[in-house]
């Protein structure tokens, strides 16, 4: 695996590649990396020549206050597990090679970027599509894969690649879990040994919401406020748990079909986020 930290070295990888013909997958991570992230590497080794990962962790989607301090940083272990994975090409950027001191540009993907994590994330995904458009423009791929897990991310990602016509088609992947049903996630490591318990109970409350909109019984609403007074007897602070299409992540409708239930939580330090997509028939 060759590892390049400049966009120099980038274009002179791509560019051998590109000159060959070969088709290049991407897969952006922030690197501290687990089965989930893999599985993108594994589904993107299927659908190329070339896999290029990156790990950057990106300063500008985190908030004052947030942890991009204590991120976990895992570089050496990363680059081992990319490497047995049979990524080609890893893109390590240091964060004065990504921005310099004078960016001045930000991409937005209106109303999107604002809803659920946006709402108590201000700014979160502008830093997100402004990173994720600035490496499709370095790497320049055919393919990009993201993770169903971070669904309003991937949502936004595909409205940006569409609106700004990137010529990269974008693969999205199922979410890895642990075997007690808890998403995977880089920041699991800051769960204490009980909160660690605790934690599947949001995957929990996910599955009960899907199976009741299946049953189509009870009221949305009525769905919704149960499954926070479920996570809050949990011990959790939940930030919202709502059923919206999986289209435009607004509001679902009577007559919706394609549906998917989002959810945000705190516990104790650890906010954790999942859902669950279905589709109901009508
Ligand atoms: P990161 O959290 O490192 O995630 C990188 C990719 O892995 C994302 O596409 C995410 O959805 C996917 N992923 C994370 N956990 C997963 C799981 N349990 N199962 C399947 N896929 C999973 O998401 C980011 O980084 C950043 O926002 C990034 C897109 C790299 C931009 O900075």
């Amino acid at each position: 695996m060759q590892i390049v930290r400049t966009l120099l070295g980038l274009r002179e990888a791509v560019n051998t590649y590109k000159a060959a013909n070969e088709r290049i997958a991407f897969v952006p991570t922030m690197g501290n990396l687990h089965a989930g992230h893999l599985k993108l590497v594994e589904e993107a080794k299927l659908s190329a020549d070339r896999v290029v990962a990156s790990i950057f962790v990106n300063p500008t989607q985190f908030g004052v206050g947030e942890d991009f301090a204590a991120y976990p940083r895992t570089e050496v272990e990363d680059e081992q597990k990319l490497a047995v994975a049979g990524v080609d090409l890893l893109f390590l950027p240091s964060v004065d090679d990504m921005y310099g001191d004078s960016a001045k540009t930000v991409i937005s993907v209106k109303n999107l970027s604002t809803l659920h994590c946006g709402a108590s994330r201000p700014g979160h995904f502008d830093g997100v599509a402004t990173v994720v458009c600035k490496l499709f423009n370095r790497v320049q791929p055919n393919l990009a894969f993201f993770g169903r897990k971070d669904f309003q991310q991937l949502v936004i990602i595909r409205a940006m690649t569409k609106d700004l016509d990137f010529p990269i088609e974008i693969k999205s992947v199922e979410t890895i879990r642990e075997s007690d049903g808890l998403a995977m996630s880089s920041r699991n490591s800051y769960l204490g040994l009980e909160e660690r318990k605790t934690a599947p109970k949001l995957y929990q409350a996910l599955c009960a919401a899907r199976d009741e909109m299946l049953m189509g019984k009870k009221a949305v609403q009525a769905i919704e406020q149960d499954a926070k007074i479920f996570l809050q007897n949990a011990g959790f602070i939940p930030d919202y748990f709502t059923v919206c299409r999986a289209s435009d992540l607004l509001n679902a409708r009577q007559e919706d079909t394609d549906l998917v239930v989002l959810a945000a939580a705190k516990l104790g330090k650890t906010r954790l986020i999942d859902n669950i997509a279905f589709t109901v028939a009508r």
